[in-house]
């Protein structure tokens, strides 16, 4: 199966490009922002006539929550406005698309997992310019939206990611959210559901996919990653891990609850849901 991908170079695509070094079902071409732009509409169309992709990985986006508010323009740019040009290069080329999307799109109010039914209502520019992105891709026949939230890998350019190094070398204590509450995912798991997609030939549909354990802040999650430096080191003592409450005063306005149910993908064959913790060992 031939499968082209956006935003090689980025958190998620990293981890696909890793993932289809020994797939011998899987032929990849993989595209950094250097060698596809993904707002440059005939450089898109040129690329799938010449790859004749079965499946498009779109792991291009615009995914800085707080610059989104600064730069919305720039944001709906790349999250919506640039996914017209990829969908008419997949029409021409009968190519599926799929396209990641965020628990941001939601507004946070709800006390349970959300769900593919659940209605959208983003609170920020970056949740509403996702929204927008996944409206266009859901109206595509051959259109794969994947919602997920907080992806963790080595590869990741985030807080998650970022905790081991935080940990490890700072003196003083790391003070951390404990206010928002989602489900970290790690990626490779991510990956592995969207494989399974292409695997079972999947062409349409609004899927979510995160790790399950749901409901971690992101402090309670630097405690997890403190307990197993200590474990795999008794004798480093890395850096005391504090909460905070407040959220994020000085950021742009973030959903507090947004923790979404994996059940529906996780009835292909092949999908395996772990708990978020379970991935954190491959990060420190
Ligand atoms: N990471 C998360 O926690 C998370 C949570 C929910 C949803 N998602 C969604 O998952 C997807 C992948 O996220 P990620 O974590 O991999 O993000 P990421 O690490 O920020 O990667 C995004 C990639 O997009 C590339 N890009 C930016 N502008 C581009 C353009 N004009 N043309 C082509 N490529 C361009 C970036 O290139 P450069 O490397 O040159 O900057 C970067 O490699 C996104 O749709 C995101 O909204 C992620």
């Amino acid at each position: 199966m031939k499968v082209v991908l956006t935003g090689a170079h980025g958190g998620v695509g990293s981890i696909v490009r890793q993932m289809t070094a020994d797939r011998a079902d899987i032929e990849l071409a993989a595209f950094s922002r250097e060698q596809l732009d993904i707002t440059d509409p005939r450089a898109v169309m040129s690329c799938f006539i010449h790859e004749k992709p079965d499946y498009v990985i779109n792991a291009a986006a615009f995914t800085h929550v707080d610059k989104a508010e600064a730069d919305p323009r720039m944001a709906y740019r790349l999250n919506a406005d640039c996914l017209e040009g990829m969908i008419k290069a997949s029409e021409k080329t009968r190519t599926v698309l799929i396209h990641l999307s965020t628990d941001y799109v939601f507004d946070g109010k709800k006390d349970k997992p959300y769900t593919e039914e659940d209605e959208t209502s983003p609170v920020n520019v970056y949740g509403a310019s996702k929204r927008a992105g996944e409206l266009k891709v859901l109206a595509y026949p051959r259109g794969i939206v994947v919602r997920t939230s907080w992806v963790y890998s080595r590869h990741s350019r985030n807080f998650l990611a970022a905790v081991p190094g935080l940990l490890g070398n700072q003196t003083g204590p790391l003070y951390v959210d404990a206010f928002q509450k989602n489900s970290p995912t790690y990626a490779p798991d991510l990956v592995n559901a969207l494989f399974c997609l292409m695997k079972d030939r999947i062409d349409s549909g609004l899927f979510h996919y995160t790790n399950s354990g749901g409901g971690c802040s992101r402090y309670v999650f630097a405690l997890k990653v403190r307990d197993l430096m200590r474990q795999k080191n008794p004798a480093f003592f890395p850096a005391p891990v504090l909460p905070v409450e407040t959220g994020y005063p000085e950021g742009a306005p973030r959903p507090v609850y947004t923790v979404m149910s994996p059940q529906k993908i996780s009835q292909l064959p092949g999908v395996t849901v772990p708990h978020w913790q379970e991935g954190i060992e491959n990060i420190i």
